[in-house]
């Protein structure tokens, strides 16, 4: 019986500290509204991630281990905090080997057979022409460790260059200015992901032909008072600000998903808007019209 406990603890204790995890329930929901991560993916492939950098959790990670990127990092936004760049890049041992450290390491300090079978390494972005995009962005991590953390191949995808430093970055800055003011009184949860797309890097990253961002404004009753989101093609135009209902419906079909839901229904007003029939017919045919362009830009 001692044994069996021992056992148990044993293992109780070595999931508690594992970092990609079987659910991000209990290990790191807590970057999540309500806790409730997006749904709409399920299979091997999608590996869960609790971005741990000498034992602190920052933020969580869906990771698809097929195309070596993420779909999203989800983190909370906590103001301006002005973090200095790390500019060198962590693994997920995790990953290639469950036995290995919980920590995200250094690609050099890690030693195991088949590393970078299921993930993304620094030389893949070698000489590829494409950026290490972040997901979760320096300018929106919450502390200097965050931002640390935040450079972790997990968290970035090829990015166009010129997006990456131009259009993509503005956005950044803009919407974490736009929250510092807009969302001061609430608890801001972000997620940001990318969708994969035709062409790869090295044969072995995907580059992604999209990249998206959605906030969400939680007040006291659990609720987002303020929400909204972005998706821009993975090139140097302006991303377009988008409901995050309709957001959803793109995801989804870009992604070839039954269904993409960005935050659980529990965070939404049950308030009635005014006029809902008028209101759903404009953005219907605003819906039809933004995904018209957006489709034409691809
Ligand atoms: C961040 O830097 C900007 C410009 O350098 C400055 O105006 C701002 O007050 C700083 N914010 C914080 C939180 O330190
Ligand atoms: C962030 O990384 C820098 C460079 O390695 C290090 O000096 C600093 O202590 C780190 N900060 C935190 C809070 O981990
Ligand atoms: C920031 O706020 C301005 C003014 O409300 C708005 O026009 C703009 O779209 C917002 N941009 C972002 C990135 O949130
Ligand atoms: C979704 O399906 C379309 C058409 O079958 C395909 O071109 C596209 O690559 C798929 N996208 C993803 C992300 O699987």
């Amino acid at each position: 019986m001692m044994l069996f406990f021992h056992v148990l603890m044993l293992s109780l204790l070595s999931g508690g500290s594992a970092k990609v995890v079987k659910d991000f329930k209990s290990e790191c929901d807590d970057f999540f509204a309500n806790k409730k991560s997006p749904t709409g993916f399920s299979g091997k492939q999608y590996e869960k991630i609790c971005q741990n950098l000498n034992n602190v959790v920052y933020y969580a990670t869906l990771y698809d281990t097929v195309s070596k990127i993420p779909v999203y990092s989800a983190y909370k936004f906590e103001g301006l905090k002005n973090c200095t760049r790390l500019n060198k890049w962590y693994i997920e041992p995790q990953l290639d080997d469950i036995n290995q450290s919980p920590n995200m390491k250094f690609e050099k300090h890690v030693k195991i057979q088949g590393l970078g079978n299921r993930q993304a390494l620094n030389r893949d972005y070698m000489k590829s022409d494409h950026d290490k995009g972040h997901l979760e962005p320096v300018f929106q991590a919450n502390s200097q460790g965050c931002a640390n953390a935040t450079f972790t191949l997990t968290n970035a995808a090829p990015q166009n260059p010129s997006f990456n430093r131009g259009q993509w970055r503005e956005l950044e800055e803009k919407m974490a200015k736009n929250l510092s003011d807009m969302c001061k009184k609430y608890s801001v949860y972000i997620v940001t992901g990318v969708v994969p797309g035709t062409k790869n890097i090295k044969n072995r990253v995907i580059v992604p032909s999209h990249f998206w961002t959605a906030y969400c404004c939680l007040d006291n009753n659990n609720k987002c008072q303020i929400k909204g989101g972005f998706i821009g093609a993975n090139k140097n135009i302006t991303p377009e600000n988008k409901l995050v209902e309709i957001l959803e419906t793109d995801l989804a079909r870009l992604y070839n998903v039954t269904s993409f839901k960005l935050f659980d229904s529990s965070t939404e007003s049950p308030i009635p808007q005014l006029h809902p029939q008028k209101r759903s017919k404009e953005s219907k045919s605003k819906t039809e019209k933004k995904k018209k362009k957006y489709f034409e830009n691809n």
